[in-house]
């Protein structure tokens, strides 16, 4: 679990608090929104789309004036977007050239274990030796799978559409690594939602936020040191909480601004933050209904839309969101506020309203078929398993750091599980392999922004939760673990042995 400064990668000391950029921080609100490019089948045939990735250095540049090296899929950040269709399997060729193991994840996909990307299946750059892992729990080589060079993924996407998206899941270092940029958005598509009159081509934009800092020289700043180390040198460790930034990037840029016409737009908002959570507001405010339509959550679209004044976004979370631009006025400018931030942190991105046009979205009453969603209940008396997500240095689950030899819990495919979550702290905390269903929040009805499919849940200090999901998928070995990614790190994860 300690994070060598040499292989994070990341170039900076030690900081006991949130991290404070050491240049003078961009202007916000000047560089417009790029859009991740979408990534091209090498080939495709009759049942399944082709396609390669390499995980390489590059460089951005985030801040003006400065090139900015990172760790990207195919070099850049985002990494390219995957857009696939629901049913028709994908099959990716990932390659590495990073001077680091690198392990892909693609959460929420539906993935046989053997490509879900667990954090010791290992992809090597070619001719590299495995660094040996040191800290809390020291795991010997034949713990890992290594391939070298290449590493290929097979995903059955047998599942509806939805906001999907790739990042990295090495064992102890997913938080460095997926802050030096490894993280894409991959769409999976399907006929219902295309049927749906919702804004589409380029009023469809996926929103990936996330927050970093930068050093003296403009490049990323991530505490490099395990807690050990740290302790003993006296430094305080508060990093091992998460690695907060205090700059505010949207699809990998500071504050980017949108210019809009004043008609629907429909955002796939992903925090890819490690550490940070946001609530997220419209200023101003649209007079009249609520600033969003919520269409869909982690797993596709919602039954029927929400309307909030506010969404609370948890690490790894996704909101598919419509905003009706048609309620301002041409020369208004709107900010996407995060209502628990401070200075830099409270904004996000601003959209400029230039010009009217016509708009033949629609937001219809209802949205699509939850399948198996109504079915699906229980309470108190039937909780099959109960895990507690506590400690601190290191982090636990139900008192126990991760060991990938123990098996945490095993439920039986196809059956159905209650299961209460609790912590006395704030644990945004994820699922492999499938989509689970919020039955309460402290006994009570969980929350508006709860609704539908979700495979990530934001879990509050004394909220006791319940979800409930059926095990619907494939037989194997998957994680369940805190996505903030300094906790994932530091051990907080169990494994799931789907029987
Ligand atoms: Cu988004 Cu196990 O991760
Ligand atoms: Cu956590």
């Amino acid at each position: 679990l300690a994070v060598p400064a040499a292989l994070s990668g990341c170039s900076s000391p030690v900081t006991g608090k949130d991290l404070r950029s050491d240049i003078p921080l961009p202007q916000p609100f000047t560089r417009a929104l790029p859009v991740p490019p979408v990534l091209a089948p090498t080939r495709t045939d009759g049942t399944t789309d082709y396609y390669e990735l390499t995980a390489k250095e590059g460089t951005a540049e985030m801040v003006p004036g400065h090139r900015t090296r990172i760790w990207g899929y195919n070099g850049i950040f985002p990494g390219p977007t995957i857009e696939a269709r629901s049913g028709r399997r994908v099959v990716v060729e990932h390659r590495n050239e990073l001077p680091v193991p690198t392990t892909v994840h693609l959460h929420g996909g539906h993935t046989p274990p053997d490509s879900d990307g667990y954090p010791t299946d290992v992809l090597v750059r070619a001719g590299a030796e495995l660094p040996h892992p040191k800290g809390h729990a020291p795991m010997p080589h034949d713990a890992f799978s290594v391939a070298r060079g290449s590493r290929t993924y097979t995903y059955p996407l047998k599942q509806r559409a939805m906001t999907l998206w790739y990042h990295d899941h090495r064992m102890d270092f997913t938080g460095p690594q997926v802050y030096r940029g490894l993280a894409g958005f991959h769409l999976v598509r399907d006929d219902e939602d295309d049927r749906l009159p919702l804004p589409r081509g380029d009023r469809e934009i996926p929103l990936m936020i996330t927050d970093r800092a930068f050093d003296e020289d403009g490049q990323l700043k991530y505490p490099s040191l395990d807690s050990t180390l740290l302790r003993e040198s006296g430094v305080e460790n508060s990093y091992m909480k998460g690695v907060l930034g205090d700059v505010i990037m949207v699809n990998g840029v500071p504050w980017p601004l949108l210019e809009v016409s004043a008609t629907r737009y429909r955002f796939r908002l992903l925090n890819a933050s490690n550490a940070r959570r946001y609530e997220l507001e419209l200023d101003p405010a649209p007079p009249g209904a609520p600033a969003f339509t919520q269409i869909g959550s982690d797993g596709g679209l919602l039954d029927r839309p929400r309307q909030h004044q506010r969404i609370p976004i948890a690490q790894a979370e996704r909101f598919d969101l419509i905003i009706d631009f048609s309620r301002y006025k041409v020369g208004d400018e709107v900010t996407l506020v995060n209502k628990i931030g401070e200075k830099g942190t409270a904004q996000v991105m601003r959209f400029r309203v230039v010009r009217r046009a016509t708009d033949d979205s629609r937001i219809p009453a209802t949205l699509s078929d939850l399948g198996i969603y109504d079915e699906l209940h229980g309470n108190e008396d039937s909780v099959a398993r109960d895990f507690k997500f506590n400690g601190g240095d290191p982090w636990q689950i139900n008192d126990k750091v991760f060991d990938v030899n123990r098996i945490d819990a095993n439920p039986k495919l196809g059956s159905t599980e209650v299961w209460k979550l609790r912590t006395n702290q704030h644990h945004p905390v994820h699922l492999h392999m499938l989509q689970f269903k919020l039955l309460s929040r402290k006994g009570k009805p969980p929350r508006a922004t709860d609704a539908g499919w979700k495979d990530t849940l934001d879990l509050f200090p004394g909220e006791d939760t319940l979800i409930v999901a059926r095990w619907n998928g494939y037989p194997g070995r998957y994680v369940f673990h805190c996505h903030n990614l300094e906790h994932e790190d530091m051990a907080m994860m169990a494994n799931i042995q789907v029987e």
